[in-house]
């Protein structure tokens, strides 16, 4: 199993890498904007919010853009099934996946984030 889910990131991976250099230019501003609709469930820097069940909710500064914009995939298409997640993913464009990914993949979110 871990095998098979391995290789299919790996494949998601190289199906993404255009969208992924475009994340090199998301612009960090609009990118602020844009998590802003996050941090109530994902605590992020500066922002001490963990409502509603901080153990449950998976921390997303310091991961990698790629599993980021993969799971947000993964749950606009269905391959993921949590109702709240598949509902913000439902709205957020690949643009807007790639900018929040890079938001969170930056440096500044992986010192400042628990
Ligand atoms: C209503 C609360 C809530 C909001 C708002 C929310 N999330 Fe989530 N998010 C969750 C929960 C709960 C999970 C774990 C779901 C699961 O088990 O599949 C999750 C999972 C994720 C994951 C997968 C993490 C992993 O380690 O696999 C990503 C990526 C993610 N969210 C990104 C976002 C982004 C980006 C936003 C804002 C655009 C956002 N979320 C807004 C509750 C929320």
């Amino acid at each position: 199993m871990k095998r098979i889910s391995a290789l299919s990131l790996c494949l998601g991976l190289t199906a993404l890498s255009p969208v992924l250099a475009h994340a090199a230019d998301a612009d960090p501003a609009v990118s602020r904007e844009k998590v802003s609709m996050c941090i109530g469930c994902h605590g992020i820097p500066g922002y001490k919010t963990a409502f509603p069940y901080t153990y449950n909710v998976p921390k997303l500064g310091g991961q990698h853009a790629a599993y980021i914009v993969k799971a947000l995939q993964a749950y606009k298409n269905g391959d993921r099934k949590h109702p709240s997640m598949r509902a913000i993913a439902a709205g957020l464009s690949e643009q807007d996946m790639a900018d929040v990914a890079a938001y969170y993949a930056a440096p500044a979110a992986r010192a400042a984030s628990k």
